[in-house]
């Protein structure tokens, strides 16, 4: 029967994402919970037209619920998701937390829908990085039919990324930067400043020199592929866009590519849409693609100096496709399965 759901970050950005799938898709539950920090508690939300109260995760008694998503951060993550899974609830969480535990299946239904044959052993389905989501979705399309021999990355990331806090910043730099040229904006979510910028580092340092960011893509590409020696290699940028991340994707292969074969590959691929098919000159942008529940693909070029490698430009939904619409479907398997 459906089951009984809760939505930890129910007030953020991907958990307002989250609510909106579950109308759109209308995925069948018996009982809807929302939770989130006490500053919320009492406030109300409306899910499928019906109001439903806030709750304060301190005060949640997660043994009334079957399945919870968790988008509240990591800490949050840390501190609630194991009170959730002894309480008996399956998790999908949405943060860094457990994507690397070798007891928790990180899942993009498209790629590796089979981990959820099974109920997992720690209780929690990890959800990737919101610009991992997308590459692998590609990329395992490459792989099966070129083999992947190295996949270069430049991410174009948005502002939402950071969550309702992100996006309120760059709105309000940006005015400052207008209303107050030269003008320092003492930025909080972004240092320096977005407002007419661009910031290569996401999330903090590592001693490598690389970002986390950076790292999350390459781990999570190989745990998720199945791949452990898969050669990604990034640059993740913050740009100012409010919501939409894109990727320049440099992808070497182990043998020559064939554009019209790699046109049909990634068109047949699920879910994805290429906007370059019939002609080269259409690409897809965060600010007019129309459907958020599809990756988006252009600019697919062969190198004519190594036609083993290629060029693709990727858009897609990062609230959607990397965060909210990726749990959902993750739920769906779960359902359909009856592993939940
Ligand atoms: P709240 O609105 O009560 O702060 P966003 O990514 O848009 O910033 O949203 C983060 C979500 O996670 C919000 O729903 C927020 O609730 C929630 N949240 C943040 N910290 C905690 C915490 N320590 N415990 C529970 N929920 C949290």
């Amino acid at each position: 029967s459906a089951p009984r759901i809760a939505i930890v970050g129910a007030t953020g950005a991907v958990g307002g994402t989250l609510i909106d799938l579950i109308e759109r898709r209308g995925l069948r539950y018996r009982a809807v919970e929302l939770v989130a920090s006490a500053r919320s508690a009492g406030a109300e939300l409306t899910v499928d037209g019906r109001s439903y109260p806030v709750h304060a995760v301190e005060d949640f008694d997660f043994s009334t619920v079957d399945l919870a998503f968790f988008s509240a951060g990591t800490e949050a993550s840390e501190k609630w998701v194991p009170v959730a899974t002894a309480a008996g609830a399956v998790v999908i969480d949405n943060t860094i937390a457990f994507r690397m535990d070798p007891d928790t299946p990180l899942v993009v239904p498209q790629v590796n829908a089979h981990e959820l044959d099974r109920r997992p052993v720690s209780g929690v389905i990890a959800n990737p990085n919101c610009s991992t989501i997308p590459l692998v979705r590609v990329l395992r399309g490459i792989e099966e039919r070129w083999g992947v021999r190295q996949a270069v990355v430049s991410t174009y990331q948005a502002a939402s990324g950071l969550g309702h806090p992100g996006v309120d910043e760059l709105k309000e730099s940006s005015r400052a930067a207008l209303d107050h040229p030269g003008e320092e904006y003492p930025g909080k979510e972004f240092v320096p400043s977005l407002a007419f910028n661009v910031i290569p580092k996401i999330d903090r340092f590592l001693d490598t020199g690389f970002t986390l960011e950076e790292q999350k893509m390459l781990q999570e590409s190989r745990k998720i592929l199945g791949l452990p020696h898969l050669d990604v290699t990034t640059t993740c940028v913050r740009v100012p866009v409010v919501n939409g991340h894109s990727e320049a994707v440099w992808i070497e292969c182990q043998a020559p590519v064939d554009r019209a074969e790699l046109v049909e590959v990634i068109a047949a691929l699920p879910e994805v849409t290429v906007h370059d098919r019939e002609s080269p000159r259409e690409f897809p942008t965060p600010a007019t693609v129309k459907d958020p529940d599809r990756v988006h693909v252009g600019r697919i070029r062969v190198n004519p100096n190594n036609p083993r490698a290629f060029w693709l430009w990727v858009v897609a939904d990062n609230l959607t496709i990397g965060a909210a619409l990726n749990a959902i479907q993750i739920a769906e398997e779960l359902i359909a399965r009856g592993t939940l």
